[in-house]
């Protein structure tokens, strides 16, 4: 077998948890599509001119099916993920030589599927099932086993922005019980992860089962977490300002594994545009949050998603936005034009914005938005940093980790960058690249861990 993913860290962790159900069907992992006798293709459906690029995909595997075939050989084509969630009947028109079409909540039933298809022909399953498929996936995970772990403990989404097709792809908001996610976070620790990533399209609205019944918050399960012997730091994410409480907030003062660093997408700097956009909240609300945040954690870094062009964006609100973002200061954010997405209200509303205007917001945001980066990383130079190191660098004996803030971190490795894996570092910083921090290792008793 062999999975490709597009799309979110959701989507990533979804593919290594849908080659551990494989896995222990009895499905071995090939090194490339063309080797392999089983092609997932695990999409993502945020972004414009996804299923194009599904379908453009899907014809290259077509023509290496055929040429399986004919060698008296078989290759299975299944399509998972966000697109085929929502357009699982067209892809099975359109590409009639597709195995099996499963959504993101009944991946645990693709070996069951495989096996229908074989018997009965091309299999589609994007129901909303009953039973959360966590409760069927295996327990070991082959993939894991580096020192950044991630690990999905909500899913879904209630919150039905207007621009959005995470709700239609996803279905409805659920958390997984508290029990799971420490006993998964356990195991991850038992095989090297020093940092897990919890993972949700609305992580902070988590409210899961609690150990003793009833329900934690996050805040609740991030303590727990933390008490974990060897985890040396968490993250969350994506979290939406609304879910962001004062218990959230106090447990990045109260929490040192908790990084300072922390994605709270606004979307936008206009009340207005947040209104249409139905995001629940103003754009005061969220510097509000900001505030507080920098109260409890005065180092945290703040990223964030922009989208410009909603449809009846004016230059005011645009300038509102560019204010907010002047106002916060970013450590790092990502930022789209407004694309209609089949379905959601917002493709239908009136006052598109023409595409050159959207093209010339977004540029002038993400000028704005590298210039704070910029001065983020750049205000690093000279500083210490504890940096956890997960891999090799590009250049020879090189090694990279990441800063709390995520910034990727690479230093020169004497003893190979293998001797640093998984070990957390105090590195001084040397210099900003665009992307990454230049530093140099600290001598060995500064050492944690
Ligand atoms: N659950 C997360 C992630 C949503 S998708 C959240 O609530 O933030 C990631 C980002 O894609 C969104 O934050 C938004 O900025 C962008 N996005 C979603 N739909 C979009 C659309 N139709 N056009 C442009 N950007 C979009
Ligand atoms: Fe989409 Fe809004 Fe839900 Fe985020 S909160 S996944 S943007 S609907
Ligand atoms: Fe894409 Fe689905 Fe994630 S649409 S961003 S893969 S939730």
């Amino acid at each position: 077998m062999h999975v490709l993913t597009w799309g979110c860290q959701m989507n990533v962790y979804d593919s290594e948890r849908l080659t551990d159900v494989l896995a222990a069907a009895g499905w071995a992992t090939a090194g490339s599509a063309a080797e392999a006798d089983l092609v997932v293709l695990n999409t993502c459906h945020i972004r414009e001119r996804a299923a194009e690029k599904l379908f453009s995909e899907l014809g290259r595997l077509r023509k290496l099916k055929a040429v399986r075939e004919a060698e008296g050989e078989r290759m299975r084509l299944a399509v998972a993920g966000c697109v085929a969630q929502a357009e699982g009947k067209e892809i099975l028109a359109r590409a009639p030589y597709v195995d099996v079409v499963l959504g993101p909540q009944t991946y645990h039933r693709l070996p069951a599927m495989l096996a229908r298809a074989e018997r009965e022909g091309a299999v589609i399953d994007t129901e909303f099932p009953a039973e959360p498929k966590f409760d069927f996936l295996p327990e070991t995970r082959a993939a894991a086993g580096g020192p950044v772990a991630f690990l999905a403990i909500q899913e879904g989404c209630d919150k039905f922005c207007s621009f959005c097709v995470v709700p239609y792809t996803r279905g409805a908001e659920q958390s997984r019980p508290a029990v799971a996610v420490l006993a998964e976070a356990r195991a991850l620790v038992g095989r090297g992860a020093r940092e897990i990533t919890l993972l949700g399209q609305n992580v902070n609205a988590w409210r899961g089962e609690a150990p003793e019944g009833g329900l934690w918050s996050l805040a609740q399960l991030l303590r727990a977490l933390s008490q974990i012997p060897g985890l040396g730091r968490l993250r969350y994410t994506t979290s939406h300002p609304v879910d962001m409480d004062e218990g959230l907030i106090a447990a990045h003062r109260e929490i040192p594994v908790l990084m300072p660093f922390l994605h709270l997408p606004v979307q936008s700097g206009s009340d207005r545009v947040l209104k249409q956009m139905g995001r629940r909240h103003r754009a005061t609300d969220y510097l509000r949050i900001v505030r507080r945040l920098r109260a409890a954690r005065p180092d945290i870094a703040l990223s964030s998603d922009f989208i410009v062009g909603y449809p009846g964006e004016s230059d005011a609100d645009f300038a509102a936005t560019l204010g907010l973002i002047r106002e916060v200061g970013f450590a790092q954010a990502f930022s789209f034009k407004y694309s209609p997405r089949p379905g959601t209200p917002a493709a239908r509303a009136p006052g598109q914005v023409p595409e050159a205007e959207k093209k010339a917001r977004l540029a002038a945001l993400q000028a704005l938005l590298r210039e704070q980066q910029r001065r983020f990383n750049a205000a690093m130079v000279g500083r210490w940093l504890p940096v956890l190191f997960a891999g090799s660098g590009r250049q020879p004996g090189q090694a990279v980790g990441r800063s709390p803030y995520l910034q990727p971190v690479h230093v020169a490795a004497p003893a190979g960058p293998q001797a640093l894996l998984g070990r957390i570092r105090e590195v001084r910083i040397l210099a900003a690249l665009p992307n990454s921090l230049a530093a140099t290792l600290e001598p060995e008793e500064h050492t944690r861990a």
